[in-house]
Formats: C-alpha cells, structure tokens, sequence
C-alpha cells in the first residue's frame, strides 16, 4: 500500500481564498474589516518566521494586522500592560501571543491575561475547557486544523482508535479532546508512556507532535492508518523533516500528512478562520 498525501498546503490556500472572499463581502456590506494583533517577545529564529508567516497570511486574506516586536528584556508586566491595551481596544478581534516566551515571563499569566473572546489561539483555559466540554468556541489552531485535514480524507472517526504521542498544552492536549468530540478512542501518549509501539501500532490513526526526526518507525504504521505528522525537524543538511519516518510510514499508511506542507500551513489557516469568529460571532 502507498499511502495518499493529505495535502494541507493545498487545503490551507482553499480556506484562505473562502476567507478573502467574506472578508470582501464584509468591506461591501460596510462592516469592519477583521484585525490581529500579534505579539513577539525576544529574536527567537524559528519565531521570527512563523509570526512573520502569520503576518503575511492575514494581510493576503484582507484582515488588519498589527505587529509588536517587543525586546527579549520586556518584562511580564509590560507584556501584560499592552495585552490589556488590545483587550480593551474594540477595534481588535485577536491577540496572539508568540510562544515560547523568555523564561522569566510566565506563559500562563500571559495566555489567561488575554480575553477569551480574542484568545484565537484558543489556548486561555476557558476555550480548552469549552472543548473538553463538547462545546467549543475558539478552538486552538494545530488541532483545530489537523480536524479539518482528517475531515478531508473522508474516513468516518466514529469509533476509530487514535493515538496522539505527545501531551503539550499546544498540540497533544487540546488534540485528544478535539479527537474525543470526533467520536475517537483516545490514548495519550508522552515521556512517561511504555510499550509505546504497541500503542502505535495498533492505532488507526496516529497524530506525533515531540520535535523528534524519525522519531516514529514506518513499522510501528497499522496498515491502512491516517498518520498525521506535526513535527517540523531541520536535518543538518538544512532539508525539513518531520516526527515519522515518512518514506516508510507511507508504505503503510492509507493517509499521511507530509512534512513540509501538511500540519504547518493548516496551523495559520485555523488561526484565520479563529480570527473571523471572533469578530463575527463576539465583535460585529
Ligand atoms: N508556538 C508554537 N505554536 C504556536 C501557536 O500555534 N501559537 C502561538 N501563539 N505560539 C506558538
């Protein structure tokens, strides 16, 4: 078996031009134009990009983007000054707040800081617990988008035995909830896991999120599985791979998501699809 590529770059521009598209309708029928504001503490490389991506991707759909490129000295009273600013300016719909931030900054003095109603992270614990309670809002934007990748292979998750390797507020836990309300058996795998191949192995649907290249044998893939990888790993050769070993993983998988062009892109269409929630459904 070859496995089919679930094409995330594909899917992401599909949602971004629906999204340029109701942005227009919205600017023809007068109404306010959708804004983020994203924060950036410190030079963090991989930051830098991934905000700049941000950026790029909510000026291409049409919303308002504001940028902070704050020092990496900010101290967290600063940084929860100016939160409070966006929170009370009505003119914004969403604060994103680039993690990681500086060790001496407390990330979830930051995350409950911002509103939850602008959270388009969906990482405040009031969005997480709307999910843990089958009542999502603001949903957060990696799971969120890996459910629209798995929506688009047209497998039924109902029932299906998913396991997510990998626990972080980010990714792992917000995902087996996500997987939880898609009617999914789910086990959560992290450092403390044992006989995690024979967890792998018998999943029909594998979802790997630890920063580890290769990390996932293409042996431990059940025949027929969807593997979803999160992973973004830059080999020394400057070539990016992902958390499975995916050469392999595809000779066993019937869906695998490819690294690059799979989760990573999907990860900012969610942020926008949030984004135009929010000023819809709290802000208009
Ligand atoms: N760092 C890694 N992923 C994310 C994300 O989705 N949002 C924010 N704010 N920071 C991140």
């Amino acid at each position: 078996m070859t496995a089919q590529i679930i094409d995330g770059k594909a899917i992401s521009q599909s949602i971004r031009t629906q999204l340029k598209h109701k942005v227009s309708a919205r600017k023809t029928a007068g109404q306010r134009i959708p804004s983020l504001t994203v924060i950036l503490v410190g030079a963090d490389p991989a930051s830098q990009i991934y905000v700049e991506n941000k950026r790029r991707a909510c000026e291409e759909v049409g919303f308002i983007s504001r940028s902070y490129d704050l020092p990496s000295d900010t101290s967290e009273a600063d940084l929860l000054t100016l939160i409070d600013t966006c929170n009370d300016d009505v003119s914004i719909d969403g604060i994103l707040v680039q993690l990681p931030l500086p060790e001496h900054i407390e990330e979830s003095k930051v995350i409950e800081r911002i509103r939850p109603d602008k959270d388009v992270d969906g990482f405040h614990p009031y969005n997480v617990g709307r999910l843990a309670q089958r009542i999502p809002v603001l949903r957060s934007c990696t799971p969120m988008g890996i459910m629209t990748l798995i929506k688009s292979t047209g497998v039924d998750t109902y029932g299906l035995d998913a396991v997510i390797v990998g626990a972080s507020n980010i990714v792992g836990r917000p995902m087996t909830l996500e997987l939880l309300l898609a009617g999914c058996t789910t086990t959560t795998c992290h450092r403390f896991t044992r006989n995690l191949e024979d967890k792998v192995k018998q999943a029909d649907l594998v979802i790997v999120a630890v920063g580890k290249p290769g990390f996932i044998p293409g042996s431990w893939i059940k025949p027929g599985a969807i593997v979803i990888d999160v992973g973004i790993n830059r080999q020394k050769d400057g070539k990016l791979v992902g958390d499975v070993a995916f050469e392999s993983a595809q000779q066993h998988a019937a869906w695998i998501t490819p690294v690059p062009g799979g989760v990573g892109p999907m990860t900012i269409a969610s942020l926008l699809e949030n984004t135009l929630y929010a000023a819809e459904e709290y802000h208009d």
